[in-house]
């Protein structure tokens, strides 16, 4: 898809912590492209860069680990909008605080068209995207405001409906602290306050952490039938393969913070042994059902992060598998719109 169509186009995404002379990338040269209506995955497991890669959509970075390298183009009018290239703060040897923190300044005021206006997001657990000290009526009208709308009960009603809330719940709802939910009715209030901010992009960072596992598949399937009907489009974060694939239409993999593989998710999912070898293993997780765990998080290897626990390295001979080690895996496409990064895969 040529760039221009695109919502979201990050690339090269290098976010890294320092302690004096060391460096520690947290993410490295992770990508996203984000077409319009379609739902986008990203799975890993904990501590792979889920969030921090989407946090830097949102410009809602920190110091450190900052940006260091790569670029952001947003689609969403007719010019696409270069908003960043590259962390200028960083010299081969010390964080220059100053230059940060006036492109951090630019970039928050360069960001206010976007955030909550074209792009929204839910946080991992919905209760505490919620303000406490505010009815839920007030939060859906917060979000009218800024979808240009006056504050309305109707409106709020309106969305509240359309968030699998009955008539007399919508009220009763309506007029309740954030406390007073389950953290079922909490995930569908912030879904109402997220769609009726009329934002084009919703993006879920894991928004069914924290709710039993029926719950889970009730709440993604009812985002996923919300963003068809009001035809949004979404970057959804998840541990769980399974989760993703059915409701995404292309799927990122991450692990330790490099993207591994990407393709549409059918594809992903094809379990035929052309895959990536994590995807892979995340494949044999779906069978059983398993979400991947958080295994302890090395950043500081060169070569692919994945090859202490590659089934392939394993059959290598000496001289391949250094290679492994220490070199960045190069990406290989495997069709137009399906990718892995993977020595094993080059020709
Ligand atoms: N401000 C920070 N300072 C130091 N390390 C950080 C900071 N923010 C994130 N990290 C580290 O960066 C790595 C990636 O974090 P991130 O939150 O993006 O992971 P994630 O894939 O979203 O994990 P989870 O599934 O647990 O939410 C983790 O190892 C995390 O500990
Ligand atoms: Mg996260």
């Amino acid at each position: 898809m040529p760039q221009t169509n695109l919502l979201i186009k990050l690339d090269g995404l290098t976010m890294t912590l320092a302690k004096g002379e060391r460096r520690q990338h947290l993410v490295r040269t992770a990508e996203l492209e984000l077409p319009p209506r379609t739902a986008v995955g990203i799975v890993g497991e904990s501590g792979s860069g889920k969030t921090l890669t989407v946090s830097s959509i949102l410009g809602l970075v920190p110091f450190l680990p900052g940006i260091t390298a790569g670029s952001l183009v947003l689609g969403y009018d007719q010019t696409p909008d270069n908003v960043w290239r590259d962390g200028p703060w960083l010299n081969r040897r010390v964080y220059d605080r100053r230059k940060y923190f006036t492109w951090q300044r630019r970039l928050t005021s360069r960001m206010k068209r976007y955030r909550g206006k074209k792009i929204s997001i839910i946080f991992q657990k919905a209760k505490v995207s919620l303000n406490p000290f505010l009815k839920i009526k007030d939060q859906v009208f917060e979000s009218l405001k800024i979808a240009g709308e006056s504050p309305n009960i109707d409106s709020a009603l309106y969305w509240l409906n359309n968030c699998g809330f009955n008539a007399g719940e919508a009220s009763r709802i309506a007029d309740q602290y954030p406390h007073q939910l389950s953290g079922g009715q909490a995930q569908r209030a912030v879904m109402a306050i997220t769609l009726s901010s009329q934002s084009q992009t919703v993006i879920a960072d894991e928004p069914t952490t924290g709710l039993d596992a029926k719950l889970q598949v009730e709440t993604l399937i009812f985002i996923k039938q919300m963003l068809d009907k009001f035809e949004r489009s979404a970057i959804i974060i998840s541990h769980n393969l399974y989760s993703l694939a059915k409701f995404t239409d292309i799927c990122y993999v991450m692990y330790r913070g490099l993207t591994l593989e990407k393709g549409p998710t059918a594809k992903i999912l094809e379990h035929k042994g052309t895959n990536h070898p994590y995807t892979q293993k995340l494949q044999g997780l779906v069978e059983s059902g398993d979400v991947v765990g958080q295994t302890q998080v090395r950043t500081d290897i060169a070569g692919c992060p994945f090859y202490a626990n590659c089934h392939i390295y394993r059959k290598f001979d000496a001289g391949a598998q250094k290679r492994c080690r220490e070199s960045e895996p190069p990406k290989i496409s495997l069709d137009s719109d399906h990718y892995v990064r993977c020595w094993a895969f080059e020709k």
